[in-house]
């Protein structure tokens, strides 16, 4: 049995097989409508959410298979003190694998030591969101036909945002890649990504405050929002809210080939008549999110068509 509670929890190969199987999804839809038959997807979201938690919905729906889990702590018997470990031994008697959103870091993790069905991390705190990742990937393969020999510049809050540390992560292992990070000076990368990733694997990085100086150089624009709910204080929300907006104007900097990626929800940071740019791929990119959660699913079921499954080793 595998869990996914951060993605490289995937090797190389693994992912390509994931997003692999996600293409024939997208492609093949009818194939997949039946897949899942008798099975059941635990959605337990202790943080807000819209796409994930429905996108994982979908997919299991998509597959024909049930859904059933809680969309915020309250509603479920967190409010009572019952501990994640106790909830999760709970739902691997209701559910065959289960999908897990929360504000600490670390609590999926520790759902899957005590889980005996597959849990996959659907974002713990400031910390991880591999499923947001194989999404990203997904689109950047459909866009630029490769994940290597690539510039992308992260821009906004890459402090909190967990998103753009599972990307840095995951787009690490491939050949050619550059990262341009592009944030306040309050909203760096965490230390800890620059050094046991970026610097150890030698991977080339800048760092830079104003997008409009970089915009130029980059293959792939992944815009996010600044994370409020991680702030300790308001001022300093409100103070670095609106630090970036795209708009059409600076698109007019970038490359006819550089697509806007953004993990959603927006804020102010794209502004919408960004929208209408044949180089927004931020809706297609949560479309994306729907296949990638139903080939994950497939994969750690053990339903995936018989060739992936072989070869990404799971049964
Ligand atoms: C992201 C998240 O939850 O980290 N949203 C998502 O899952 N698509 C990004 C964000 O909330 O800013």
């Amino acid at each position: 049995m595998k869990h996914i509670i951060e993605p490289l929890d995937f090797s190389l190969e693994e992912t390509q097989r994931l997003l692999d199987l996600a293409d024939d999804i997208a492609a093949n839809r009818q194939k997949y409508t039946k897949i899942c038959d008798g099975k059941k997807l635990a959605t337990l979201f202790y943080e807000p959410s819209t796409r994930t938690r429905l996108s994982f919905e979908a997919a299991m729906l998509n597959m024909g298979g049930s859904i059933l889990g809680f969309s915020s702590a309250e509603s479920s018997s967190t409010a009572k003190g019952e501990s994640v470990a106790d909830t999760i031994r709970m739902i691997s008697c209701y559910a065959d694998i289960c999908a897990m959103r929360h504000p600490k870091e670390g609590a999926p993790y520790v759902a899957s030591c005590h889980a005996s069905i597959p849990i996959i991390n659907a974002g713990d705190g400031g910390h991880q969101h591999p499923t947001q990742t194989f999404t990203d990937m997904m689109t950047i393969r459909a866009k630029k036909q490769r994940i290597h020999n690539l510039t992308i510049g992260l821009c906004g809050d890459l402090k909190f945002g967990r998103t753009v540390h599972s990307l840095i992560k995951s787009l690490a292992r491939y050949e050619g890649i550059r990262f341009v990070l592009i944030s306040p000076y309050e909203l760096r990368v965490p230390n800890y990504i620059i050094e046991e990733v970026l610097q150890q694997q030698n991977i080339p990085y800048t760092q830079a405050e104003r997008l409009e100086e970089v915009i130029d150089q980059l293959d792939i624009l992944y815009m996010t929002r600044v994370q409020k709910e991680r702030f300790f204080n308001e001022e300093d929300y409100i103070r670095l809210k609106d630090s970036y907006i795209l708009d059409a104007e600076k698109m007019k900097l970038a490359r006819d080939d550089m697509y806007v990626l953004h993990p959603l929800p927006r804020v102010n940071e794209i502004a919408t008549e960004v929208d209408n740019d044949p180089r927004a791929a931020y809706f297609e990119q949560a479309q994306n999110g729907v296949y990638v959660r139903m080939a994950l699913i497939l994969l750690l079921l053990g339903l995936a068509p018989d060739e992936q499954r072989k070869e990404i080793g799971i049964c």
